[in-house]
């Protein structure tokens, strides 16, 4: 069997870790594309609540493969801590593979990031500190050093003068640039040989063992980090992560051909939220957004920081769904809304005195833009933990075959709560 996609609909944390693991049952594979551990993947089952950062969300089925593929940024620190995290909750992480093709986020990349943001001033991108960005920009500038590269470590004639060429060049922008502190070479020198000793069982031609899976028929789930609002090159630009988190990048990012892919999900919440700078049309700055963000808890998970939050962007949403040819979506978190006396969906921009319905490019034209409002009665009985499509009140019913018809796509799936078994499933994603 064929790879499926679940992707974020809009600007990422639509709740894509609690779908991967409702999801992965039916798997042999649960994959990472893109990103690193800018992501925070919730998820709570029955072997506790976590925050999954780096790990994909298929790691609690003991039937399924996790692979963090090559175009993922991997922080070794972080993977190592989180592995062990893991262990200590007794889940089993020796079936996890890493791409030798990965590029790793070193100590430099973190602190750039963090004093790159601090010189932005006003128009910080509001990243999460992680050094996501730095790590991509050594990638494409073809000075990064890869997870495979960690293997060769304990040579030190090859590795050494490698590391400490980059790191000359980095420690001149931290000190000359930023006034920052300079990294030791002998430093990180020996946390590479840490990470190696630590990373060596797992790291593997990923693109090799997801090709061969696909050719013996094996599933393969893929998922996605943040959404495609984010996207380098679709999302709202500058203020996007470094990756591509919308469908294209799932290819390049595994190295699986288009044909693998045979299903999209796109994972939208019953409402919008944002974290870091850049436009958002429907943002909410008053005691209704405040409501949502308090009764949703719209607080990153990587960071803490609290979510902008403002009424369902249908704009957003189709430009979204045409870029990722979605083939189902999911609803998330439809119970915040319960006892909102009406809910609100933005079915276009008004700007410069005219409206229209298409995503734009330039994000001064965006930062202009008014929503235009369909508005909908609410809803008093609860749809939290709801189970069946019948079971939910009909005004819930009514927005949510509105989103549909908006989007252009079929909810399949709706998640009325945080666990497993608080899904609604209309139509089974993965077809047989
Ligand atoms: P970076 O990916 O850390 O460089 O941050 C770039 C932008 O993407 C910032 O606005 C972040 O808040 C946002 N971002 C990155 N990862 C996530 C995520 O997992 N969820 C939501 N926003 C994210």
């Amino acid at each position: 069997m064929p790879g499926y996609a679940v992707i974020g609909g809009m600007w990422g944390d639509e709740g894509k870790g609690k779908v991967v693991d409702f999801l992965a049952q039916d798997f042999q594979y649960v994959v990472r594309y893109s990103g690193g551990n800018n992501a925070g993947h919730t998820v709570i089952n029955d072997k506790g609540k976590f925050a999954l950062h780096l790990v994909p969300a298929g790691i609690f089925w003991s039937s399924v493969t996790c692979v963090i593929g090559n175009g993922v940024v991997v922080d070794p620190s972080v993977l190592m801590e989180e592995l062990t995290t893991l262990q200590e909750a007794s889940v089993d992480t020796s079936r996890l593979v890493v791409s030798e093709r990965a590029h790793l986020i070193m100590p430099y990349h973190v602190a750039l990031d963090q004093l790159e943001e601090r010189a932005r001033g006003s128009g910080a991108i509001g990243t999460t500190g992680k050094g996501v960005g730095p790590a991509y920009v050594d990638k494409v500038a073809r000075v990064g050093i890869r997870v495979g590269d960690l293997l060769e470590a304990t040579d030190e004639e090859t590795f050494l003068p490698r590391l400490e060429q980059v790191l000359k060049h980095k420690n001149a922008i931290i000190t000359k640039v930023y006034g920052g502190e300079p990294f030791l070479v002998r430093d990180i020198y020996r946390k590479c040989l840490e990470w190696e000793e630590c990373l060596r069982p797992y790291i593997q031609p990923t693109e090799v063992v997801l090709q061969d899976a696909i050719a013996r028929g094996e599933n393969v789930l893929i998922e996605g980090a943040q959404g495609a609002l984010l996207d380098v090159d679709h999302g709202t630009y500058p203020y996007v992560t470094s990756s591509s988190p919308s469908i294209g990048g799932a290819y390049t990012g595994l190295g699986i051909p288009p044909q693998s892919i045979v299903g999209s999900l796109g994972v939208f919440k019953a409402y919008c939220t944002r974290v870091g700078g850049g436009p958002m049309v429907t943002e909410l700055n008053d005691a209704t957004g405040e409501k949502i963000r308090e009764l949703a808890w719209e607080y990153g998970a990587t960071t803490g920081r609290p979510r902008r939050v403002g009424w369902f962007d249908a704009v957003a949403a189709r430009y979204s769904a045409n870029l990722n040819g979605f083939t189902s979506a999911v609803l998330t978190r439809l119970d915040v809304l319960d006892g909102f006396p009406s809910v609100k969906v933005c079915v276009g921009y008004k700007a410069d005195g005219k409206i229209f319905d298409r995503f734009p490019a330039s994000i001064s034209l965006m930062s202009r833009c008014e929503p235009v409002y369909e508005e909908f009665e609410g809803w008093d009985q609860p749809t939290a933990s709801a189970r069946q499509m019948a079971k939910l009140p009909e005004n819930a019913v009514k927005y949510v075959r509105r989103l549909e018809e908006l989007i252009g796509v079929s909810i399949d799936i709706i998640s009325t709560g945080p666990r497993r078994e608080e899904t609604v499933v209309n139509r089974p994603f993965v077809r047989r």
